[in-house]
């Protein structure tokens, strides 16, 4: 496959960076994944607008608008990617370690796309998820490649023969390791308000604005692992997972403990919307 490093256009086998790159000495880098449905991204505007405050409130000096036309010779490149994803990533750039900011002017950039199969099993009978300990630092509102405890807490539920991790601080619970978190009740979606202890999910916004034309109240604010563990309905959002149900949580059920109603209803319009 054909990448994009730093201004190259290079086969996916020859394409490399600096062992003293800051994205992989500090993780200072940040990234996006983008859905690609059609041949065509989706919301790459919100995509762009999130990276870009990213990178300025990290100072890592990049416009991001000024990568559009390397996202659209990436499509033209990969002709047979109809669906699947972006990947780009700006890191701050290369430069010996050292734990002050560098000024440094040439940011690493890395983009490439790849084809997806989605597996519609979690979206069709709901998935099974685990809770854990939300031990992430304060600024999960920026996308940064610093996922380690992301990672972690989805092999932790991997190990526990679950499909994905539920974070909580204490009592309330933020989102998933990769995924914003809704939970229904009584017909009224609740999610985690932005903030430091969540990223803001562009699916997330996504689903907002469609429960909106669809007359579904949305809250958002804080909730505690029981009020989800009583919710009606639970489901994930993301770029990947989509509008995924979850119908069990450390083996309780939620609600019926089968996918809901309100659920199938946003995830019917999120297909419209996608194409
Ligand atoms: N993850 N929360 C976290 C921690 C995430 O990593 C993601 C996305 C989301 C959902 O955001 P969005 O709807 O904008 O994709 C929420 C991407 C897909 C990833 O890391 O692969």
């Amino acid at each position: 496959m054909i990448v994009y490093v730093n201004g190259q256009w290079l086969d996916d086998s020859s394409a490399t960076v600096s062992f003293q790159d800051r994205a992989f000495v500090f993780a200072d880098a940040v990234y996006e994944v983008v859905h690609i449905y059609n041949g065509s991204y989706f919301k790459l505007d919100l995509h762009l607008d999130r990276m870009q405050k990213g990178l300025d409130k990290l100072r890592i000096q990049s416009q991001v608008n000024d990568l559009i036309p390397v996202f659209n010779e990436l499509l033209n490149r990969n002709p047979e990617v109809k669906r699947g994803s972006l990947y780009v990533q700006i890191s701050r750039g290369e430069a010996p370690r050292a734990h002050g900011l560098p000024k440094l002017k040439e940011p690493t950039v890395v983009v490439y796309v790849r084809p997806l199969t989605p597996d519609p099993r979690i979206w069709e009978q709901g998935g099974r998820a685990t809770f854990v300990e939300d031990l992430r630092w304060q600024m999960c509102n920026i996308k940064t490649t610093g996922l380690l405890l992301n990672c972690m807490a989805k092999e932790e539920a991997l190990e526990r023969g679950c499909d994905d991790a539920i974070f909580h601080r204490g009592e309330i619970v933020t989102e998933a390791s990769a995924s914003n978190l809704f939970i229904v009740k009584k017909g009224t979606l609740v999610t985690h308000p932005t903030g430091p202890w969540i990223l803001p999910g562009i699916t997330r916004h996504v689903v907002i604005e469609l429960a909106k034309t669809l007359g579904i109240p949305v809250k958002e604010e804080q909730f505690t692992k029981d009020d989800l563990l009583s919710a009606d309905e639970l489901f994930l959002t993301g770029t990947m997972s989509e509008v995924s149900p979850y119908v069990e949580v450390d083996g309780n059920k939620i609600g019926t403990g089968e996918v809901g109603p309100v659920t199938k209803r946003i995830q019917e319009a999120f297909r419209k919307e996608t194409g």
